[in-house]
């Protein structure tokens, strides 16, 4: 059977595209393994979807060369993904920080963009394996529903997260198999493991969350930070998680909003422990404790020699930790390089050297700020091959 365009992978960027590409009067065949539809979408946010960033811009994405979505990020924006949720009356509120979220459920998301899809004539089938792709003047596509040729094929399978809700390799191996460079992978948005010492000397702390700013290099994040039995999540871990590199710390302020040298300083003649002085920092007080013996520094104000201030503040503004490394894809929001953009054309998304192909969403090498900035790429980067495809 034959198509203009066959998209493979149903999610988020897969239904963007088929739907652009169906409304353009293209026949279009979308193709999924799994059984149930856009299983990330109905996950994330906390099944609320934090489905766009309205700050969305080409420097809150990780890739070899992060100017390659300014195009795409241009050619659809957060505004556009906004007035067709509202043209499907889906109510929706910002947390904070421009990250939107369904006011009820993601679960409307992956309605609306299905109807989209059926309003367009797009042909859907779930459950299906595709075993093999090959090319002479079309593609041609043996699958487990049988044979389908087309003019243009969309890869849209995503990355390596979550496999237990049917991620897989296939676009990097398609990728390969069409001689497209893929640059390195790994798992991205991730909670940081301590190593053994470190794991056993904060286990206690686990759930303890803190208002911090996590650094490497010039790259800072002001965010929290959670304590869990096996390393360090919240927002700000996972967001630099995707900077790190093994062997490389990460550098926290645990008080970036007071001068710790000075507030020292002013109880230098007083009774109290540091610990529960610490308390009114609104620290916990077992953190406070904990953090405090392991400095040898859980004493009363009066008792703190001025060298060992300084070195205290000193600590305190710059936590120097080093990770063992990370939670894995299981864990992992997203996956961290792709598809080399060097590959593809920004403004069409289709393969350099090989018309007809093309590459969006997760499966490229561009990864976004944790809040809404994934989502925002699969939307721009679908939008775009399937007004090209
Ligand atoms: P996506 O993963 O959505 O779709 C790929 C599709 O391809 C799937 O349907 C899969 O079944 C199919 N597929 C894979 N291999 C195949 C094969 N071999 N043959 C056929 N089909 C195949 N982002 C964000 O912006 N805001 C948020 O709130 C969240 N929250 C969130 C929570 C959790 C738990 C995770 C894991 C991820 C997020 N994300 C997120 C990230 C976001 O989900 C992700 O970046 C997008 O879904 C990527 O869209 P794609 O369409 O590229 O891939």
């Amino acid at each position: 059977m034959h198509f203009d365009v066959i998209v493979i992978g149903a999610g988020a960027a897969g239904m963007m595209c088929a739907a652009t590409a169906g409304q353009r009067g293209r026949r279009v065949l979308l193709l999924d393994h799994a059984t149930k539809l856009a299983e990330k979408i109905r996950i994330s946010g906390g099944g609320r979807s934090n489905f766009t960033n309205v700050y969305a811009r080409h420097d809150c994405y990780v890739s070899e060369n992060p100017n390659f979505c300014r195009s795409a990020l241009a050619q659809y924006t957060p505004q556009h993904f906004i007035a067709l949720m509202e043209r499907h009356g889906i109510a929706y509120h910002e947390k904070k920080l421009g990250q939107l979220f369904c006011d009820d459920s993601s679960q409307q998301l992956i309605d609306m963009l299905d109807a989209e899809c059926r309003a367009a004539g797009v042909d859907r089938r779930m459950g299906v394996t595709v075993h093999k792709v090959g090319r002479n003047e079309t593609f041609q596509l043996e699958t487990s529903a049988g044979s389908f040729s087309c003019e243009s094929l969309v890869i849209a399978t995503g990355g390596l997260s979550i496999p237990q809700i049917g991620a897989t390799a296939f676009g990097y191996q398609i990728a390969e198999q069409f001689g497209l460079p893929v640059t390195k992978l790994d798992p991205a948005l991730v909670p940081l493991t301590f190593h053994v010492e470190d794991a056993a000397r904060f286990a206690p702390l686990a759930g303890v969350s803190l208002d911090t700013e996590v650094r490497i290099g010039k790259v800072r994040f002001r965010e929290s930070v959670l304590f869990t039995h096996k390393g360090l999540s919240g927002p700000a871990i996972l967001q630099i998680s995707s900077y790190w590199r093994p062997g490389q710390e990460i550098v926290i302020d645990l008080l970036p909003d007071l001068d710790v040298d000075a507030w020292l300083e002013e109880r230098a003649g007083s009774e109290q422990l540091l610990a529960n002085a610490m308390g009114e920092l609104g620290w916990p007080k077992r953190f406070a404790e904990a953090w405090l013996d392991g400095q040898g520094a859980n004493v009363r104000g009066k008792d703190l020699a001025p060298k060992k201030r300084r070195q205290l503040a000193e600590t305190l503004h710059n936590w120097r930790v080093l990770p063992n490394g990370t939670q894995g894809y299981k864990k992992a929001e997203v996956t961290r390089g792709g598809v080399s953009t060097r590959a593809l054309s920004s403004k069409t998304m289709m393969a350099n050297d090989v018309p007809g192909l093309f590459f969006i969403g997760e499966v490229v090498d561009i990864t976004g700020w944790l809040g809404g900035y994934n989502f925002q790429w699969a939307w721009s980067s679908g939008f775009v091959a399937g007004k090209n495809c």
